[in-house]
């Protein structure tokens, strides 16, 4: 039993920084949310706080998010016919979810450029950016994390573990985590004012 447990606090680490991952994130998307909510009934936008929050998501999952998930999909990947379809579709989504995110972003850094607001396309984006990430969340939560934890033993998340350390270790140490804490209470205040 008690080897049972540490085996399982391995896969757990993996996963769990995962879908710590996705609290912090689901998070300022809705923050985001609720401050094109506001924009709508006609407050004024603080476009340069959301262009960073985006930017935040966008850098932290090429960083350090996708690099991790990749280390779980490229070992699962084959092991049954249904997950092979599962992370084929996810690896299509993170590959959606960069153009997306260019997308929202460059109308964004135009009007903040010009100072000309094309408000109506920016929410556009915005809303197709948010639902596409809640989206992809969602599936990875609800459908893919499931049947890995259901298909993996023991070996394989201590495989892992060590993998996922040795390729993501360095990355993340360039990575200032604590950034989110700061963009959420901004995004926050940004709301209360
Ligand atoms: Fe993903
Ligand atoms: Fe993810």
């Amino acid at each position: 039993m008690e080897i049972a447990t540490k085996q399982d606090n391995l896969g757990m680490k993996i996963l769990s920084v995962l879908h710590r991952d996705h609290i912090n994130m689901s998070k300022l998307l809705t923050l985001i949310e609720r401050n094109i909510e506001q924009i709508k009934q006609g407050h004024s936008a603080d476009l340069k706080l959301m262009a960073e929050a985006i930017e935040y998501i966008g850098h932290y999952a090429d960083l350090y998010h996708h690099p991790l998930e990749d280390v779980l999909y490229d070992y699962f990947k084959d092991k049954s016919a249904e997950l092979t379809l599962l992370i084929n579709r996810c690896e299509k989504e993170h590959q959606d979810l960069k153009v997306c995110t260019e997308q929202v972003l460059s109308p964004i850094s135009v009007s903040l450029l010009d100072g000309m607001l094309p408000m109506a396309k920016i929410i556009e984006n915005l809303e197709a950016f948010l639902e596409q990430e809640k989206q992809h969340i969602n599936f990875e939560e609800g459908q893919i994390f499931p049947k890995i934890e259901a298909l993996a033993n023991a070996q394989d998340w201590e495989k892992l573990a060590k993998e996922s350390w040795l390729k993501t270790d360095a990355m993340f140490q360039k990575f200032d985590s604590n950034h989110y804490a700061e963009l959420y209470a901004d995004l926050e205040e940004a709301i209360a004012s």
